[in-house]
């Protein structure tokens, strides 16, 4: 089977008991935290800095952490999660002027670096920094909110982004966030995904008492994947 990420997004967690929550989500067999990060200035919503990130890591969180950055600009707060302790730190090419430079600071900080593509913005740039990204992540609802509807039209954005990283001989994760959920995600692999972000599915799809509650629906989501046919 290939190399699938499941990320759940702690944007739909109990946030008066994050570092539980992670701790759990990650005992039930998933592979990343993914950390959205909301400005209400580039996006309609506020959440959490990299002070939340350091936090994770002095509780204790070792798994990796995916800072995905919906936040302009972009270069003056990436040095800070570089510190706070993020794997990955990915952001939006309209939320950066120079977005080689902002690739570059990422990578400069010991951090696996990313871009982040909406729905209706083209993968264009794409083909100028290829070589200095390590993730591609394509949104499957605009990004703001958990909880919508998949966009189905990015499958063929993801069949075009698997394309263009298979072409590039680049080891680059394709990495999709929105809407995932059990019954979309085999479908999602089979277009090119191999990093998933599922945050209502996950955090919201069960009781918030029983940390075993996470591995029914991580579980079935890889018993999804198992059967895609990639
Ligand atoms: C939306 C965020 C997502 C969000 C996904 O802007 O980037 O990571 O948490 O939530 P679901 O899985 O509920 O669509
Ligand atoms: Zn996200």
């Amino acid at each position: 089977m290939a190399d699938f990420k499941i990320a759940p997004s702690i944007l739909s967690a109990d946030f008066a008991r994050l570092g539980e929550e992670v701790d759990n989500v990650i005992k039930s067999g998933a592979d990343v935290v993914h950390f959205d990060v909301m400005d209400n200035h580039y996006v309609p919503n506020l959440t959490i800095g990299p002070l939340v990130c350091e936090a994770l890591r002095k509780h204790g969180v070792t798994a990796e952490i995916d800072v995905h950055l919906m936040v302009k600009p972009v270069d003056r707060i990436i040095p800070d999660f570089a510190k706070a302790g993020a794997s990955y730190i990915t952001f939006h090419p309209e939320a950066s002027e120079h977005i080689d430079r902002s690739l570059q600071m990422i990578r400069e900080l010991g951090c696996k670096s990313g871009l982040v593509f909406n729905p209706a913005t083209p993968l264009d740039c794409l083909k100028h920094v290829m070589d200095k990204v390590d993730v591609i992540l394509l949104m499957s609802v605009n990004p703001g909110f958990g909880g919508q509807s998949f966009i189905p039209e990015t499958l063929n954005k993801l069949r075009a982004a698997r394309k263009l990283i298979d072409e590039s001989g680049y080891d680059i994760r394709l990495e999709i966030d929105g809407g995932v959920k059990v019954d979309n995600i085999r479908e999602i692999a089979e277009a090119g995904a191999d990093m998933f972000v599922a945050g209502s599915a996950i955090f919201g799809a069960v009781g918030k008492d029983d940390a075993n509650d996470y591995d029914t629906v991580v579980g079935a989501m890889r018993a999804e994947l198992a059967k895609a046919k990639v």
